[in-house]
């Protein structure tokens, strides 16, 4: 007989299926509980809970383990590409040479934005922030491309559309929140040359594209592009469960991976390390800061949920960045500053019960900035990274005939009923 988990409630005694996953990991599926007992089940933040039976992404927090589509994250990063990567994460295999060609001609018909497009960067602020930006921008994709049909290969170059625009999207909010001309994209580029190429070319200093930055920005899209049920990816899963049309539902995703605790935290990292820098805030301050309960600051780029060990794209992450910055001969002084934090806080008992390791956002801000991406950009690239992950997900989900609307129960612990009173008889 499989296996089922018992529970006494009441004075009796239920039994429920266990389920069990690929990698032995097992749930226990509480699905007729409410109806069986009128009990919910309670958890905050969803630590216990799994939504979704998934085949895109395997991760072992304990072991330190993250793999796309059953293949380890440390080979996609050494010998994948982006686009490659994105293409597994949403079919389900890697491509042939022939559908890596076909995929790349898409992306770059794609590439250029609709010219009525780019009038809606013009009036917004010039302080305003690209992520706000850009969760609008994919939004406003819905009423720009409005034929959305259930045919699967159209549905294929939606995705490839998506992904397309958003990186042109993304360098066009750069240049013009400077002032400056928009550089079109250039069908001989690669995704990731392309990018780097309209953010930075200038009619003054063409800009030199370089492999090995092209290298970098590939690892770091390919170690942002999915991570199972994070906040954003259960964002876009929750949304889009009530059958919310693609688009609108990335665009979801992108607002939720803006906070400071999710992808947020590389700008927050970097705006620490700035702080410490700058105001001559001591390592030892920032520790004692991070640990005192009454001090709502956190050493952003630490701690996982799922990780109870070094995150792997942190290990890679940090290769990726001695490359870039030695190749480049740049000295970052906030590179030694997160060197110094790493191994303060790995030595420290508070991080060490908790099991507080560096994640991969301790490392993501120094690269980007030895790249040349302004502060205000890291998450908008990080949202760049995830796409092929919300849309695999968002896929899975709709194909899924197990999934319903997200609809979660509540406890309620507000007043009792009470009569309504007129105004004219209210006091204080
Ligand atoms: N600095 C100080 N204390 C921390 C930190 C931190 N970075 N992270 C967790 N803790 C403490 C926390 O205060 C709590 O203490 P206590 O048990 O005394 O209440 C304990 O460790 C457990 O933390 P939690 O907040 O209950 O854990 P969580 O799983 O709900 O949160 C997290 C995970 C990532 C939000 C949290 O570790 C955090 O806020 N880290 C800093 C932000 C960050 O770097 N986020 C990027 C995550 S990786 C990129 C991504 O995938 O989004």
């Amino acid at each position: 007989m499989s296996e089922v988990a018992k529970l006494l409630i009441d004075g009796k005694e239920l039994t429920f299926p266990v389920i069990e996953g690929s990698q032995g990991e097992k749930a226990i599926d509480i699905r007729s509980l409410r109806q069986e007992t009128g009990y919910i089940t309670f958890d905050p933040g969803f630590g216990n809970t799994g939504t979704c039976r998934s085949s895109i992404t395997y991760m072992d927090g304990e072991k330190g383990i993250l793999r796309y589509r059953g293949f380890s994250i440390e080979q996609l990063a050494e010998q994948s590409t982006f686009v490659e990567t994105a293409f597994l994460l949403i079919t389900g295999e890697l491509p042939t040479r022939e559908e890596l060609t076909r995929t790349s001609v898409y992306l770059n018909d794609f590439s250029p934005l609709h010219e009525s497009m780019k009038a809606f960067y013009q009036n917004y602020p010039p302080k305003a922030h690209p992520m706000g930006i850009l969760s609008a921008m994919v939004n406003a994709m819905r009423s720009f491309y409005p034929e959305l049909t259930d045919i699967e290969e159209e549905m294929n170059k939606t995705y490839l559309r998506i992904i397309s625009k958003i990186r042109t999207m993304a360098a066009m909010a750069y240049r013009i929140s400077l002032g400056e001309r928009v550089v079109y994209p250039r069908p001989d580029l690669c995704y990731c040359g392309n990018f780097l190429n309209m953010m930075f070319d200038s009619a003054v200093v063409p800009y030199r594209l370089d492999d090995d930055l092209i290298r970098a920005l590939n690892v770091f899209w390919i170690l942002h592009a999915d991570h199972e049920q994070n906040c954003s990816t259960t964002a876009v899963r929750v949304v889009g469960s009530g059958k919310v049309n693609i688009y609108s539902t990335i665009s979801a995703g992108i607002s939720a991976l803006w906070g400071p605790l999710h992808g947020g935290a590389n700008q927050a990292v970097v705006n620490m390390l700035e702080k410490i820098h700058n105001k001559g805030f001591t390592v030892k301050e920032c520790l004692a800061k991070a640990k005192d309960r009454n001090d709502p600051f956190r050493l952003y780029g630490f701690g996982h949920r799922v990780y109870k060990t070094f995150d792997p794209r942190a290990k890679i992450m940090k290769k990726v960045c001695d490359v870039v910055l030695s190749k480049l001969k740049r000295k970052d002084p906030l590179l030694e500053i997160v060197q110094r934090l790493e191994e303060a806080a790995l030595n420290d008992s508070y991080f060490k019960e908790k099991n507080l390791y560096p994640n991969v956002d301790f490392y993501s801000g120094i690269l980007l900035r030895a790249m040349g991406i302004p502060t205000n950009m890291f998450t908008v690239m990080f949202a760049i990274g995830r796409l092929p992950g919300w849309i695999s997900q968002w896929k899975e989900d709709v194909a899924d005939t197990e999934m319903k609307i997200s609809r979660p129960r509540q406890i309620y612990s507000g007043k009792q009923k009470r009569d309504y009173i007129p105004i004219n008889k209210r006091t204080l």
